[in-house]
């Protein structure tokens, strides 16, 4: 992908945040989704590409925009693959908490793993401890091999983890180690993303979270250098065995069998991101630790996008002030603001 449609990308992920400000702290988050994933389409479809959805929100059947499969683009020029997340920490959005992103990654034709929207477990380190990490172990291991690595103690050691119920024994078990755990209430790529930075105070992020989220993460992980390792988890293994869980855990099931992805298998980061021809794009929506939240004041709107390109690992921080007097009617138009 070349360097100028790359930087194409930053537009979208910064009309999804422009078009959420409006919802933050408003208590709906399907509201505020679906401002984002409005202006995300608009802005896909104005870029000159032969686009698609690969991850999106849903099937066809489930979403009326950015459905997997979705054509975005002109349709002249690159064939590129598309994997959204309009706002990682929707419900973060809604209650004006920190740590929400408008993001996206763009790839090339085979670029990214299809994946269907479910849970998948995830373990992600930095380059320093690249090779060191191995799902088949125990968590404990895990850390021992990465601390040792980075010529840590334990105590040394910070782990990320999603707070969620299914993870409160993890947290006790990583603690009982001695290491120090982070527990964000949502928002796994924006964690990720903070344990792959240079100089990033965290070590790990470990956890069950969506499968979306982890293919955006892979092109985040890869551009920096880093590793991770992945596991497709039906839905009744996540979330218990009710008679609804199994249903959908079946039809998890087939869904992954369609795409050609084994359930319950280990992923390297090679088969979730499989080259280089990609670029990860961030905008911060709340304000938070990667990344400063969208303001409007007056007739400007600020926005703080995180930009990293597969191909030269180059890691940029954009700031920009959108004149919103000067709109474009479209786009406002369709954002809603
Ligand atoms: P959304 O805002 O897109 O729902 O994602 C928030 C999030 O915390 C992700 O970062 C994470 O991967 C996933 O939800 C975890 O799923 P669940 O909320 O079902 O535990």
């Amino acid at each position: 992908m070349n360097r100028s449609l790359s930087l194409e990308f930053s537009r979208v992920t910064e009309a999804a945040a422009i078009a959420a400000h409006a919802w933050i702290g408003r208590g709906d988050k399907n509201a505020a989704d679906d401002a984002a994933v409005k202006a995300m389409r608009y802005m896909l479809n104005r870029i000159h590409m032969d686009g698609e959805i690969i991850i999106g929100e849903g099937e066809i059947d489930e979403a009326p925009m950015l459905y997997i499969g979705e054509k975005v683009g002109s349709g002249i020029g690159e064939q590129i693959t598309i994997a959204v997340d309009p706002i990682d920490g929707t419900r973060m959005t809604a209650l004006g908490q920190s740590g929400a992103l408008a993001v996206l990654a763009a790839g090339g034709r085979n670029t990214f793993i299809k994946a269907p929207d479910m849970y998948m477990e995830k373990l992600v380190v930095n380059g320093e401890a690249k090779g060191m990490i191995d799902l088949n172990l125990p968590i404990e291991q895990n850390l021992r091999r990465v601390a040792s690595r980075k010529g840590k103690l334990m105590s040394e050691l910070v782990v990320m983890v999603l707070a969620k119920p299914r993870h409160d024994e993890v947290i006790k078990q990583i603690q009982a180690l001695g290491a120090k755990v982070l527990a964000i209430p949502d928002g796994d790529v924006a964690a990720s993303v903070q344990v792959c930075l240079p100089d990033s105070e965290a070590d790990v992020l470990y956890g069950i979270g969506g499968a979306p989220e982890g293919v955006i993460t892979a092109a985040a992980v890869r551009a920096l250098g880093g590793d991770m390792q992945a596991r497709l988890i039906p839905r009744n293994q996540v979330k218990g065995d009710t008679p609804e869980n199994i249903q959908l855990a079946k039809s998890e099931i087939a869904r992954c069998h369609e795409m050609g992805v084994k359930v319950n298998e280990i992923l390297h980061l090679e088969d979730i991101a499989r080259d280089d021809n990609l670029v990860f794009m961030a905008t911060g929506v709340t304000h938070g630790d990667l990344l400063q939240g969208i303001q409007i004041k007056g007739s400007f709107a600020t926005t703080e996008t995180l930009m990293i390109r597969g191909q030269s690992h180059t890691i940029r921080r954009i700031q920009s002030m959108h004149y919103l007097d000067g709109k474009d009617p479209d786009l406002y138009k369709s954002i809603g603001l």
